[in-house]
């Protein structure tokens, strides 16, 4: 079977009711015919779950299939895609080592970074992903991991995996990919040699904003390191979400193409707008690494992001006018939704840190729904009508974004 149809076909085996569409294993551990057999289980001589904290069937079957779309070996399934990175982090890094990254990453990562990791002397360089030489320049005696978002949140940056893919080859590192925005529908950051893919499945692999969930696939040596972090510390996914989840694998294909066919209808149609500053989206020949997106991705996926004319004031004016398109952090929903990274998921980065990577007070992401793509750009051009420059008086940080445009 080709991976698309095992992410449809694979399911926990029948039980004796015959059903079609798997059943939720929602239980908390489970019975041990005798004493002899609940030994063995927990010697690992037989295979079995134990204990949902451990493995459930739901949560198995998950794995399963996104390490099967991946082309990965192995995986692990956390609560929450944050509880995913920090395992990758925490079970394979130890104290006195040092990750190379890029700075343009999602908030909550960027804090796990700068104020957990360092409680345990586990330091981190930024790598100006401008030019691919500063990668190699940042590598250090005891640099063990890069890890890298592509394309990032929410500025759309782009990097080069299969350039990463030799270097962490040349200096012996894992290659960590948080594969969120892109999903396995429009990359595998394994085939270019990443040992961990993490995700958010709260986002894209959900698809309708119901459920929490994160997991981690790769090389099999590497993921039971995670696992066994990830069973003692207990950041399991619970069997519900698992149950949602795995059966979201079934149409991602399809909604990945839909999401990415709207945003680059969006795109288009705003990308000359005399509102904007800017407009971002990897499948735009305008987007400064438009080549590599084209030759790394098959789709440019459902992420636009721009920056209103006018900063702050106006990105406020101009989202509370949006009439349809829903104001939430959570992105990757069939119903399009919008995010003001500065006042919100990135707002715990100083202002000097988020116009380092672009975050501009009137930056917005906008995550492309699977509506009929007229709704939404009508929805877009009446708000950007109503919350005109003219109308609003200019708060502090208003022109910042204009000067960063310089910079970039
Ligand atoms: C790129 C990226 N990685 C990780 C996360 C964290 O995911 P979660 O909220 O499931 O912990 C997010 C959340 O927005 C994200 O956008």
């Amino acid at each position: 079977m080709k991976k698309e149809t095992k992410s449809i076909r694979i399911q926990v085996e029948k039980s004796k009711h015959r059903e079609h569409s798997v059943p939720l294993y929602l239980t908390s551990s489970f019975v041990f015919d005798n004493t002899e057999q609940g030994r063995a289980l927990f010697a690992d001589e037989t295979e079995g779950d134990i204990y949902s904290r451990l493995s459930n069937p739901n949560v198995s079957e998950f794995i399963q299939k996104m390490y099967i779309l991946e082309n990965a070996e192995a995986g692990s399934a956390f609560a929450t895609g944050m509880a995913a990175i920090y395992a990758s982090f925490a079970a394979l890094l130890k104290s006195g080592e040092h990750i190379i990254t890029s700075r343009s990453l999602f908030g909550s990562t960027h804090q796990l970074l700068t104020k957990i990791l360092p409680k345990w002397g586990i330091t981190h360089t930024y790598v100006d992903n401008a030019n691919p030489e500063n990668w190699e320049k940042a590598v250090k005696e005891n640099t063990r991991m890069i890890f890298v978002e592509t394309p990032s949140n929410p500025q759309l940056e782009i990097i080069d995996l299969e350039f990463l893919g030799k270097l962490k080859e040349k200096y012996k590192l894992i290659l960590n990919v948080d594969n969120c925005f892109a999903t396995p529908v429009i990359q595998t950051p394994a085939d270019f040699g990443a040992d961990l893919v993490t995700h958010s499945a709260t986002k894209f692999i959900d698809g309708q904003g119901r459920v929490l969930g994160g997991v981690v696939v790769g090389k099999k040596e590497l993921i039971m390191e995670i696992e066994f972090f990830a069973r003692q510390t207990g950041s399991s996914l619970s069997p519900f979400n698992a149950w949602v989840l795995s059966k979201s694998l079934e149409t991602l294909a399809v909604r990945i193409e839909r999401h990415s066919e709207n945003a680059l209808m969006f795109a288009e149609y705003f990308k000359d707008n005399n509102e904007l500053e800017f407009l971002r989206y990897p499948f735009l020949s305008t987007h400064p690494q438009y080549a590599l997106a084209k030759k790394q991705m098959k789709l440019g996926g459902g992420i636009v992001t721009f920056s209103v004319k006018g900063g702050y004031a106006r990105a406020e004016k101009f989202m509370d006018a949006l009439k349809i398109i829903s104001r939430t952090p959570n992105l990757g929903d069939t119903r399009t939704s919008i995010t003001h990274p500065s006042s919100t998921t990135h707002s715990k980065l100083t202002e000097k840190e988020r116009l380092a990577v672009g975050i501009t007070p009137g930056l917005v992401r906008i995550s492309v729904g699977l509506e009929n793509i007229k709704d939404i750009i009508e929805d877009v051009e009446q708000a950007l009508n109503v919350s005109k420059v003219s109308s609003i008086s200019r708060k502090a940080g208003g022109n910042n974004s204009v000067e960063i445009l310089k910079i970039l």
